[in-house]
């Protein structure tokens, strides 16, 4: 599939430099709220082309509002690409990208946006080195150098653990992040944190789920939140058939509603996705796990909702557009335009309770939650080998669950440290392949 990287922008699209929050996850939030109380705009970390001035065309910013520089890590996979349609709207300039095999899609988008640098696969590094503009610097295998090029913003979007180490050298850098990166969260999230601060670092989500909260959870205080609540499409096994055990790779790809990298959709199909979006959620809000509900949608429009001690419930409600939070997540606390369709406001929304009976992945997480350490860590590991084993046909559906158990029981866990983290990870690897014979 050809990315389409220069879909028609809105008309009129304001041009945009780049913030500086100077707060993270929930203190975003809560900064986000104070400083609007305050009345200000964020101080602008560069000169930006505000003041209602509209700069057409979209991608040709005026020359005294430099665009923001981008750098997209996973760049040929599906929030990849996206990003980088984003970028196209947004009229960025692309610095770095970082992919792993896709030689012919790097190439394609580096003949398009021209970037300093890029990272790839060594498998593929002498047809992508013979491709390269002059101009272009070509990094073999270290995603973690385009991570840490110079850029405004950084959209994380390597999926896994893998995704950990280069995400960790853009907040090094005291990058933005725009975290797509789910993992990174799930198995390292208050030492992620820990290290965006010491570096002054800002991290956004781009999980759609998140980006529901994070937005619904602008200008709210902390003490009247009562809980966040996460929505789910329920995947293509919400009604059938009751006995999982015997559904194939092809049919458990069916997404019904999101059209994603293999990884997450299976993730999506055994409701672990949303189990890993429980755990990002408590460690990107430093909220805690009993006051975290998951509730399945199957519609995908309410994309996550904050219930209040008052009653009251604020969702927010997209199309199934992962471009919409990519915006919001490079953007955010703007609201720029896009040249999406409005949503139309017609047909029935449902919400039902999920069955962890059959999709015992979702409690497995709580679980793993609940341990705290480097639970997480073992669980997304096992999940790991477990979901590419699957995808291989060396394993049924049912016994990704079962290799989250064994993981989460026959791992030693640990308080939560740097070393500790990859001991665990290796571990519930090792310890799965055995359950397994792999
Ligand atoms: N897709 C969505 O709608 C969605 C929504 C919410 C959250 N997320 C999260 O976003 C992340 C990305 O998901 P995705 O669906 O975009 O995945 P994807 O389509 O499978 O793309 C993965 C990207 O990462 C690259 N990559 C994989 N392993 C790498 C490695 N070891 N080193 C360098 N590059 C590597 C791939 O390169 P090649 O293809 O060139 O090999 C590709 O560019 C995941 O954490 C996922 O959970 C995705």
């Amino acid at each position: 599939m050809q990315a389409d990287y220069t879909e028609t922008p809105p008309a009129g699209a304001a041009c945009t430099g780049a913030y500086r929050v100077g707060a993270y996850g929930v203190g975003a939030c809560w900064a986000a709220r104070a400083w609007l109380r305050a009345g200000g705009r964020l101080a602008p970390a560069r000169r930006k082309g505000h003041n209602g001035r509209m700069t057409p065309p979209y991608d040709a910013p005026t020359p005294d509002a430099p665009p923001k520089r981008l750098s997209v890590l996973g760049s040929t996979g599906s929030i990849g690409t996206q990003a980088l349609q984003v970028a196209r709207w947004r009229g960025y300039e692309v610095v770095a990208l970082a992919a792993g095999r896709n030689a012919a899609r790097l190439i394609e988008q580096v003949r398009t946006f021209r970037p300093q640098l890029v990272s790839c696969d060594a498998a593929v590094a002498d047809e992508v080195r013979a491709a390269l503009p002059a101009g272009t610097q070509l990094a073999v295998g270290e995603p973690a150098a385009v991570a840490a090029h110079p850029a405004d913003v950084v959209v994380a979007a390597i999926p896994g653990y893998a995704g950990l180490e280069p995400t960790l050298a853009a907040l090094r850098e005291g990058r933005h992040v725009a975290l797509a990166n789910k993992e990174a969260m799930v198995v390292a999230g208050p030492l992620v944190w820990e290290t965006a601060r010491a570096h002054g670092a800002r991290l956004t989500p781009v999980d759609s789920e998140l980006s529901a909260l994070f937005q619904c959870l602008q200008g709210e205080p902390r003490e009247a939140v009562a809980a966040l609540v996460l929505t789910a499409s329920g995947g293509p096994f919400r009604l059938a058939p009751e006995d999982l055990s015997g559904v194939s790779p092809a049919a458990a790809l069916k997404h019904p509603t999101w059209n994603m990298g293999h990884k997450v959709t299976i993730d999506s199909a055994t409701l672990f996705n949303k189990g890993l979006e429980v755990l990002e959620s408590h460690f990107f809000f430093d909220w805690p796990l009993e006051r975290i509900e998951v509730v399945i949608h199957p519609q995908s429009l309410v994309h996550s909702l904050v219930r209040f001690k008052d009653g009251n419930l604020k969702a927010q409600i997209g199309s199934h557009d992962m471009r919409l939070p990519i915006q919001v997540a490079l953007e955010a606390p703007d609201r720029p335009p896009t040249p999406l369709a409005p949503l139309p406001l017609v047909g029935v929304w449902e919400f039902y309770e999920p069955d962890t009976a059959r999709f015992p992945s979702l409690a497995l997480a709580y679980e793993a939650g609940r341990r705290g350490g480097t639970a997480p860590a073992a669980l997304n590991a096992a999940d790991e080998v477990a979901v590419e084993a699957f995808l291989a046909g060396r394993i049924g559906f049912m016994d990704i669950p079962r290799a989250l158990e064994h993981a989460l029981t026959q791992v030693p866990h640990a308080a939560l440290s740097w070393e500790a983290i990859p001991e665990a990870d290796r571990e519930a690897r090792r310890a799965v392949r055995a359950l397994f014979r792999l």
